[in-house]
């Protein structure tokens, strides 16, 4: 299975990055995640919004349509998620209801500083996401909080209960994208 991971901060030493990568370099070997950097994607402009899409956004467009699903993790920014995911998110929706986001198994998670770990965040992209008739899966929130505390030297999740339920989530959500 093909999972693309989109993370929602473009910071180099961002704590939702590391949390995808903790956990694309702890899935089984039956799993690939694949992470996508949103950096050069413009800001949604429709006159770009034509057949020929700017490189950047293609790239998005198409690593969507190539993975099996997709897992996002996204930072809390005012209680919700920061324009930079929204705005790729408004690319990859078009056109509307039929796109590469419809129908395509979506994880969310969120890392945040504080100690509501970006739960707020993750109802609204999953509000937006409803929008692109992307499915998410279902199950207790992982939201790590005081995510700046999380992680050892080594990039891995320092609790082993922080571990296991993100490994349980994983499985769940890997079986459960498998069946869509
Ligand atoms: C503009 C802005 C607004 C923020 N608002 C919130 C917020 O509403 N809730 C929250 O938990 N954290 C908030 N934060 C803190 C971020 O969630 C925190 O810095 C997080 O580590 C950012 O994700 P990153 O490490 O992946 O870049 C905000 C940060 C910024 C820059």
């Amino acid at each position: 299975m093909k999972v693309l991971a989109i993370s929602g901060s473009l910071r180099q030493d961002s704590l939702n990055t590391r949390l995808l990568k903790a956990i694309a370099d702890s899935v089984d070997e039956n799993v690939s995640i694949e992470l996508f950097d949103l950096a050069d994607i413009p800001f949604y402009n429709g006159d770009l919004d034509g057949d020929t899409k700017p490189a950047p956004v293609q790239a998005l467009l198409d690593a969507i349509a190539d993975a099996d699903g997709m897992l996002i993790a996204t930072p809390e920014y005012n209680y919700s998620v920061p324009g930079v995911l929204k705005n790729a998110i408004d690319w990859a929706s078009r056109p509307a209801f039929n796109s590469v986001m419809r129908g395509k198994p979506t994880g969310v998670i969120s890392a945040s500083m504080s100690h509501t770990g970006g739960v707020r965040a993750q109802v609204h992209l999953r509000d937006i996401l409803l929008a692109t008739l992307t499915p998410v899966y279902l199950a207790p929130d992982f939201a790590l909080a005081s995510a700046h505390t999380a992680f050892d030297e080594q990039g891995r999740l320092a609790d082993k209960n922080t571990r296991d339920f993100i490994q349980q989530y994983l499985s769940g959500y890997t079986r459960w994208a498998a069946s869509q």
